[in-house]
């Protein structure tokens, strides 16, 4: 390493300070920063001065202080421990941090590691002396709380043969548990490891994205898809429900970790997410839901350097778990939150501005992001598969799509699900379009949901989203003419509509019941809706009119085909789905002549 260069501050304008004397710094390399080592990474070099940008509170920060540069850049520490952690921007842990300080703001130059080093783990080595490996490969495990079994693996970087390994016990993370002879010399290996955040951590392969990351949502699941490994981004103007659907993702999506990044959103939002989270109980396993997440927490008090971090941060912490042989699905809310604090930034530097103010590099940066997803094979002598999901939230201001946030994160994201402003306040939930929102995954997923789900999936879906179209062209006729002209076969398809908009796809995130639909419930419901839809296009062809129909119990029945219990889906919903079949125009007919049913009328 080199040695320690100290510089001096020469100008100070908000969170980016300049200082010279610094001369052989390298870009992103972590400074401290005046008296009290206020930490900052350098973003500019020009000679000898360096550009800072500073994680925290610059008030009182004086000329002439030093600057110290420490030779390495902005490194996420990983090991056993992070499970269940709250981090800010820079990995510092938050409720350790609030204590001291009382308030929602972070006081300065508080040193807190990321990490416990006294802990001890549990360690099972999984290797012997005398093995070859090579970067990637496990050498044991610790169980990390009461889900997580922490792999601990051989660090990017190093391979050789094994010449020293522990007895399965108690270590701290700091401890060598093994020895590499590497090139000739032996390595000692802890479980801790580093990584600098703003670069990907290596891979050995991408994977085609050909497994659906299930959600329990049925708008996603069933209608715009996102790939294990896959991008999606979720913009909304104000209130429109981002928070509700990352929230749903994170306790539903079946990912073994969550990595979740509230990027700037209003500080007693956070709060909430801070309060809300511990709370939840994960589905899957019956455990605390953060038994198997990380959060990483800004707060729009926070300094926006540290939030412009912050993903980044997120980002190393999944793929160390993606290297594991994890699923990790990564949410960020609101992406928006983390442009602006690249706009601001760029302009301390005074940098051209482009489109709305941000920088021009905002398209690559964006696009840096969600290029670290994947679903991929991960390093290691043993193929082991691993997957980042991402799903960035967008709050584009008044809700305008065009703006450069919005246009630059959907240019990149595979999946598109556009929050409505209309249907939100219509109070149909998820308010997600279902008429503009888009899936790139269908034909990778295909196979999947043939295999999986039914052969008939996809097609099924199709007729829904082509009856939801043809739905939109009917209410603009019946805007015109009113509904009374419209002949009763196209009043099916309103009918239809609306079923699979209140009885689909309206899906209340705050129901016991409703919150999670399996993909197989999701299948039977949206079969009974497009198989009674065809029932009804073969009884109006028998002579029954629509109003009969509408007053079946079948209709009463796939309302609330929501409220079944996911565990009796199968049983009731099949039951459903044969008392449609069986439906039949001379019974109808019958009954109400035989007696005469309130509410039908028969002509
Ligand atoms: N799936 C859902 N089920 C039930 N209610 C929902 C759902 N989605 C959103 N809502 C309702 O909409 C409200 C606003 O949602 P949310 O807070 O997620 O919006 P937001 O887009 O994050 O807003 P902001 O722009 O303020 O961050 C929620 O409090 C809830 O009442
Ligand atoms: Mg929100």
């Amino acid at each position: 390493m080199s040695k320690q260069r100290v510089g001096r501050i020469l100008k100070i304008s908000g969170p980016v300070v300049e200082a010279d004397g610094m001369f052989g710094s390298s870009m992103y390399e972590v400074c401290k920063v005046g008296e009290e080592g206020l930490i900052g990474e350098i973003i500019r070099i020009q000679g000898d001065v360096c550009t800072i940008q500073v994680y925290e509170e610059t008030d009182g920060l004086l000329p002439n202080e030093k600057v110290i540069g420490t030779g390495a850049g902005l490194s996420a520490e990983l090991a056993p421990g992070l499970i269940g952690k709250i981090y800010d921007g820079i990995q510092r842990p938050l409720p350790d941090i609030l204590e001291q300080t009382k308030d929602d703001f972070i006081r300065r130059g508080v040193v807190v590691p990321p990490l416990d080093y006294n802990i001890k783990w549990p360690f099972v080595p999984t290797i012997e002396k005398g093995t070859k490996v090579v970067a990637g490969d496990i050498i044991g495990t610790v169980k990390e709380g009461t889900v997580v079994e922490h792999r601990v693996m051989i660090p990017p970087g190093i391979k050789g043969t094994i010449t020293e390994i522990v007895k399965k016990g108690d270590y701290t993370i700091k401890e060598p548990i093994c020895k590499v002879k590497h090139n000739g010399q032996e390595i000692e290996i802890p479980m801790l490891q580093k990584w600098p955040v703003r670069h990907p951590r290596p891979i050995k392969k991408r994977l085609e994205p050909s497994i659906p990351l299930l959600t329990g949502q049925r708008i996603f699941d069933t209608f715009f898809p996102i790939a294990k490994g896959g991008t999606s981004a979720i913009p909304g103007g104000f209130g429109t429900g981002k928070t509700v659907s990352q929230h749903q993702l994170a306790k539903w999506s079946d990912a073994q970790i969550v990595v979740y990044i509230g990027c700037g959103e209003r500080g007693n939002e956070m709060t909430n997410v801070l309060e809300d989270f511990p709370e939840l109980i994960d589905p899957n396993t019956g455990e605390p839901l953060m038994n198997r997440t990380i959060l990483i927490a800004n707060t729009s008090n926070m300094p926006v350097a540290a939030r412009e971090a912050s993903v980044y941060t997120g980002m190393t912490l999944a793929e160390y778990y993606r290297d594991m042989g994890f699923d990790v699905a990564l949410m960020a809310d609101s992406t928006s939150r983390w442009a602006e604090a690249m706009r601001e930034i760029s302009g301390r530097l005074e940098e051209m501005p482009g489109e709305a103010g941000y920088p021009a590099y905002l398209a690559s940066k964006i696009a840096q992001f969600y290029e670290r997803a994947g679903r991929v094979l991960t390093l290691g002598s043993k193929d082991r598969q691993g997957s980042i999901s991402i799903t960035g939230a967008v709050s584009p201001p008044g809700g305008d799509f065009s703006e450069p946030v919005t246009q630059n994160t959907l240019r990149i994201t595979k999946v598109f699900w556009a929050l409505s402003k209309d249907l939100a306040a219509r109070r149909h939930f998820p308010a997600i379009d279902y008429l503009i929102s888009y899936t790139l995954y269908t034909d990778e997923l295909a196979p999947w949901y043939s295999e999986n789900v039914d052969p008939n999936f996809l097609a099924y879906r199709s007729e829904a989203m082509a009856i939801l179209q043809k739905d939109k062209e009917l209410e603009d006729i019946v805007q015109l003419v009113g509904p009374e002209a419209l002949p009763e076969s196209e009043k099916i398809i309103l009918e239809t509509a609306r079923m699979i908009k209140e009885d689909f796809l309206q899906q209340n995130a705050f129901s016991d019941v409703d919150s999670y639909a399996s993909i197989q419930k999701q299948w039977l419901m949206l079969k009974a809706i497009i198989d009674f839809y065809h029932k009804m296009r073969e009884l109006y062809n028998q002579g029954v009119k629509l109003p009969e129909m509408m007053n079946l119990p079948i209709v009463d029945k796939i309302a609330r085909m929501k409220y079944v219990p996911n565990k009796k889906a199968e049983k009731d919903l099949g039951n459903l789905l044969m008392e449609i079949d069986a439906l039949h125009a001379d019974d109808i007919v019958d009954r109400i002549s035989g007696r005469m049913m309130p509410g039908l009328t028969k002509d």
